[in-house]
This record gives structure tokens, sequence and C-alpha cells, in this order.
């Protein structure tokens, strides 16, 4: 094995959010928490990265600095290589993450008591971006059938019919619920969003992290229509652990809609990439394919792990088999447990950091969410944890 996915490096250090037992305290109440939370990985990255930035670092110059050219061929040639879609050069740009850019594209393509249609449970900061800037969050809920979530259609023609409706943001693979959503559900979508003049924010940034059987399917490259009604954005943060160096790159084909976006970030004076995302991302996306493989294998190793323990020892619990992503749904509802108390329970005496799923909106009540890409050995000790702490709760 190339890569030790095992080992358990000590993260508490170097402010590292996930970890830190400051940041514990204020987000949870508790700080000596098994933190499984923040969607970043326990691994560290792979090699190549690590050289590329120790090369920059000894140039030992870091003044204002523009992405190399050959930086983009990387990110194009990777969209090209693994997920079958053409990008071009100039439907490029940057900014510092995709949560920040989220914000701007809401502000850039609705006023001031428009309405944004998010699909939840989902990735909470959509919400934020809506209501923290103005605007109106208009749920299209998620439907869980049978263990399976899938888009309501129905409610999304009545939802698309408000007039003050002009955003969908779309969380492809979604995030928490792990769906990677297939051909059929992004066409029915695109094609109810388009007919109604409904620009399409499609956050794409679980796109690499996808299980076998499975195939992301870019929006934008499912039709030219909908590739000209849609904002796609995409990173190298969730698929090489990265996210600390702020890099993102959002595709905007129409050039309209892309001037209008570059005019806002324009005003935001975010102009330049940071030198080291983008060496980083370059280096990421040429070099180190293989090194994505084996750690989505390590993952998949972990569900395993998790849902044989769900089902010998935490009875009551149920997992949403996931589809991609390494963001495990917990469903606890089967406990004879209000998700209040469950929670206190997960914090105080399973000392575990796990995301509480009322926190995504609608429909995630009583689930918690859990980040499994850590070494087996954490994911081991906070479910035995959770088991012990659970205990009289569980059925028979
Ligand atoms: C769906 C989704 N979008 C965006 C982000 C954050 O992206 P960034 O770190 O680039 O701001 C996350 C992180 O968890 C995410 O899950």
């Amino acid at each position: 094995m190339k890569w030790n996915f095992d080992e358990v490096i000590d993260r508490k250090c170097y402010g590292t959010i996930k970890w830190h037992p400051y940041v514990l305290k204020v987000h949870f109440g508790y700080e000596d928490l098994l933190p499984l939370w923040v969607a970043d990985m326990d691994f560290r990255a792979p090699e190549p990265i690590i050289k590329a930035m120790i090369e920059r670092v000894n140039h030992g110059i870091f003044g204002y600095t523009l992405p190399e050219e050959d930086s983009y061929m990387a990110v194009i040639n990777w969209f090209q290589r693994r997920h079958n879609w053409n990008i071009q050069r100039d439907w490029f740009i940057s900014t510092p993450g995709i949560e920040s850019a989220i914000s701007y594209l809401v502000l850039a393509f609705s006023k001031l008591g428009d309405k944004v249609i998010i699909q939840e449970p989902v990735y909470y900061p959509f919400r934020m971006s809506i209501e923290n800037n103005g605007r109106r969050a208009l749920v299209n809920p998620l439907k869980l059938n049978d263990g399976h979530y899938e888009m309501d259609f129905e409610d999304l023609e009545k939802k698309v019919k408000d007039p003050r409706a002009k955003i969908l943001i779309l969380c492809s693979p979604h995030n928490p619920v792990s769906r990677v959503w297939k051909r059929e559900e992004l066409e029915k979508l695109g094609t109810i969003c388009t007919k109604n003049n409904i620009l399409v924010i499609s956050d794409e940034i679980h796109c690499d992290l996808i299980f076998p059987g499975f195939i992301h399917i870019p929006f934008a490259s499912l039709s030219e229509e909908f590739a000209q009604n849609s904002v796609i954005c995409t990173s190298g943060s969730k698929t090489f652990n990265i996210a600390g160096l702020q890099t993102s790159n959002i595709f905007i084909p129409n050039p309209i809609k892309r001037q209008i976006f570059a005019n806002q970030m324009e005003n935001l004076s975010l102009k330049f990439p940071g030198i080291f995302g983008t060496i980083a991302l370059k280096t990421a996306y040429n070099e180190c394919e293989d090194w994505l493989d084996a750690a989505m294998e390590y993952i998949k190793k972990n569900y395993e792990f998790l849902k044989n323990f769900i089902q010998e020892r935490l009875h009551g619990v149920k997992v949403i088999e996931p589809e991609g992503t390494y963001l495990i749904w917990m469903d606890f509802r089967g406990l004879k447990l209000n998700p209040i108390e469950l929670d206190e329970i997960l914090k105080k005496e399973a000392k575990v950091g796990l995301d509480n799923g009322q926190m995504f909106g609608t429909g995630g009540l009583g689930f918690q969410r859990i980040n499994i890409a850590c070494p087996l050995s954490t994911l081991q000790d906070a479910l035995e944890r959770i088991e012990t702490a659970l205990k009289p709760y569980l059925n028979q």
C-alpha cells in the first residue's frame, strides 16, 4: 500500500477547525469530543501536492500571482477524463472556496426579497447564503421513500411558479443524503427550471467522491440549454483534502451571466486565487488520481464497517445507503429518544461530535451526519462510544 490511511495524525494543533478544543467548545459546548463532523478528511494529502508546495515555498517570493496557463489545462483534462465534460477555458472564474461563491452568486443573480429554492435536508450554508443576504429560502423538500431520497418534482413545479423565485441551488452529489443524482432526475429538474427561467447553481464539490456503480453527471454537460442556464461550482478541496487552501473554480458557460458574476467578484475585490491553492489543484488533478481512488476504496470499507456495526450493535438506528461523498446520514428516529435528548447524549455521554440533522433544515430532525473519512480505528472508537451511551435506548 502506497498510502497509509490507517495512520492517526494529531490534528489538534494548527487551528484545525474539526479538532480544535476551543472550536469544539464553542460549537458543541464540550471540548473533549471525538470529532466526525466538518467535511474534511483526517488523511494526509497526497505526497505530490506536498512536494509541489514545498518547491514553491523554496522560491521564497509570494507576491500577487495568477494561475499559470497549464493549471487551467489540468482542470480541463480532469473533467474530460473523469466526468466526460468539455469545459472551455473562458468559462473559468476562480473563487476562494464554494461556500462564499454561492453567497456571491445569490447576490449577483437575485434581488432583496427574491426567493431561492433549496432541497432540504441540505448543506446548511445554502440557507445562510440566502437569508444572510436578504433573500428568502423556498424549500423543495426531498422525499424519503423506503430508505431512499428522491426529488419531489410535483412540489418543484409549484415552487418555480412563485414569481419571486429566481434561483435553485442544487447539491450534486447531495450532502448530507449522499445521493448521486441520475441523468433522468437532473434532466427533469433542468427542464422545469429552464422552462420557468430559474437559474440553476449546481454545487458539485463532491463530484469526485463517488462509490462504485454510480456516475456523477455534471449538470451543464446534459445539454446546451442547461449549460446556458447554469453555474457549476467545483473544487479539489473535498477530493484531495485541501479545503484549507481555499481555491475553487466556478464555470459559467453563458457569457452574459459570466460577466455579471465577474463584475460581482470585481466589486468585492476578489481577484487573485491564493498561490498554494492553484499549485495544489494543478498537481492534484495531474498527479493524484491514484491517491483518490485508493482513498475512496478505504472510505467504502469504512462504510461497510459502519453499516455492519449498526446492523449488529445499534438496533433501531438506520443508515441511508450512500452513493457518494464521505458523509453518511444516519437515522435515529427508531429509538425512543427525542432528537434533543439524542444530541445531548451523543455529546455528553458518547463524547462524539457529529452534525445534528436538524441543522440541515426540513426533514433533518432525528438524523445525524457522520464523516467517515478517517482512520478505521477512529470510526470504530466513535461507534463503540455511541453504542455504550445509547445502550438503554437501543431496540432489542
Ligand atoms: C455541498 C458543499 N458545498 C460547499 C462546501 C464548502 O466548500 P468550500 O470549502 O470550498 O467553501 C461544502 C463543505 O462541506 C459542501 O459540502
